[in-house]
């Protein structure tokens, strides 16, 4: 393949497409070639002149123009690439036609989305030619997944290291979160509440091992629905909106990695709270909020009024303000048996953010694994990867580097 390109970023004049090719400007070498692409020519020479005052070396950067819904226009600009980075979405939408191209074509791919039932289509559809070809096709390079599945893999390598064995139990705790949504990231939702008025795809959704086609299971790992006291440490937590993606993310890895840490190892994730009365109310306050926003929200009028009304439109996202005051922490309990002696160790993971999560550190979680997809030596598998089994270790300290925290300590 004459690969032109190192990374061509696709989608580089949506909200997040332009965060991701200032990102790019400030972090890619000069060694790096990479072009930005998408339908609009106009707009996407804007991103350049933008670029280019970051970065004066980008002025002849290249764009190339193709439609995300014509596959025959991206194969082209794929051949060109040795990683496609895509931010174009809603993915159910508009996504599949680029994993065609990048599958068949054996290029790797990385992207943002957080569609479970998009992304198990392409598992069922794609998987097999990605491994044949030798394609690395990444999804959920953003705030989801990549703070669950990059932390369980530190967690499970530090353990392994320290104890010579794995965590048989990993609780991740949301502790803070402060960040706000775009155009896109609300027209995705607004879609994924759309599929779930069908039965079919509700349970979709819900299957904890979505992503592992064919795994046999007794759903006792649902993702936690109510306000539950924890008493490991001694708090209240309340469900996590996005535990619906990561578990699924986190569990596809380990079925990738063979199940290695043991067929019962158990992962979830809540939001933490307060302890006494105080975190109970709020997390009872949490789970009516958390319903009363998804019965509204399977409501068709009135999702239509809230996006022509209130919500963000497509290129419309929070202020570089709101993006640099914004930030996530989070926390991951991991338990290591100390058989044959009574008892377990317990392990702790930290997990942040310095800007707000869905923009400001996903710009930088798809950039790097860009970077990381193009640059590093990783093992050499294609396929519906993670960003965990794509990238691991060498993508925990690109992101290390790029200011945000994966650490591991003593519980
Ligand atoms: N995982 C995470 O943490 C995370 C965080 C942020 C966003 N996201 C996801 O990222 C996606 C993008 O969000 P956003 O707010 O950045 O969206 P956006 O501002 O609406 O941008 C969408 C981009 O797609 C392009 N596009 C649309 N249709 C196309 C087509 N047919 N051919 C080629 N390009 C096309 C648009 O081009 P034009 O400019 O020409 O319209 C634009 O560049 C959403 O799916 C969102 O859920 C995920």
């Amino acid at each position: 393949m004459g690969q032109q390109f190192d990374i061509l970023l696709w989608g580089a004049s949506g909200f997040t497409g332009r965060l991701v090719a200032e990102y790019l400007a400030r972090q890619a070498g000069p060694e790096v070639r990479w072009a930005i692409g998408g339908r609009n020519r106009d707009k996407l020479a804007e991103v350049r002149r933008k670029v280019t005052a970051v970065n004066p070396s980008l002025a002849d950067l290249p764009i190339l123009i193709g439609d995300s819904l014509d596959q025959a226009s991206l194969e082209p600009l794929v051949a060109q690439a040795r990683v496609v980075c895509t931010t174009v979405g809603p993915y159910t939408t508009f996504g599949t036609p680029m994993v065609a191209a990048c599958a068949e074509q054996g290029v790797d791919y990385c992207d943002i989305t957080g569609e479970t039932g998009w992304m198990r289509a392409n598992i069922d559809a794609y998987h097999a030619q990605a491994e044949q070809t030798g394609a690395r096709i990444v999804h959920c390079c953003g705030f989801d997944s990549i703070p669950s599945d990059l932390g369980v893999f530190l967690l499970q390598e530090t353990a392994a290291q320290k104890y010579g064995r794995f965590c048989h139990a990993i609780t991740h705790y949301f502790i803070a979160t402060k960040g706000g949504v775009s155009g896109g990231t609300t027209a995705s939702m607004l879609l994924t509440l759309e599929q779930m008025k069908e039965k079919s795809a509700r349970r979709l959704l819900a299957d904890p091992y979505n992503l592992v086609p064919g795994h046999e299971h007794d759903w006792s790992e649902v993702d936690q629905q109510t306000a539950v006291y924890d008493e490991d440490i001694r708090r209240w937590t309340a469900p996590f909106i996005m535990a619906a993606i990561n578990s699924r993310v986190v569990r596809r890895s380990h079925a990738l990695q063979g199940w290695r840490y043991g067929r019962h190892f158990r992962y979830r994730e809540v939001m933490r709270l307060n302890d006494g009365l105080r975190g109970r109310l709020r997390a009872n306050g949490l789970v009516l909020g958390l319903g009363a926003a998804m019965g509204l929200g399977s409501l068709s009028p009135l999702r239509r009024l809230a996006q022509a009304t209130i919500l963000p439109n497509p290129g419309e996202g929070p202020s570089a303000e709101e993006r640099q005051s914004g930030f996530f922490l989070t926390n991951m309990l991991g338990k290591v048996s100390n058989e044959p002696a009574p008892g377990e160790t317990w392990l702790k993971a930290t997990i942040r953010g310095i800007n707000d999560p869905g923009y400001g550190e996903t710009a930088k979680m798809l950039g790097e694994s860009a970077l990381c997809l193009a640059q590093e030596d990783l093992p050499a598998r294609g396929g519906i990867l993670t960003p965990a089994t794509a990238m691991g270790i060498p993508l925990v300290e690109r992101l290390r580097a790029a200011g945000m925290t994966f650490a591991v300590g003593s519980w």
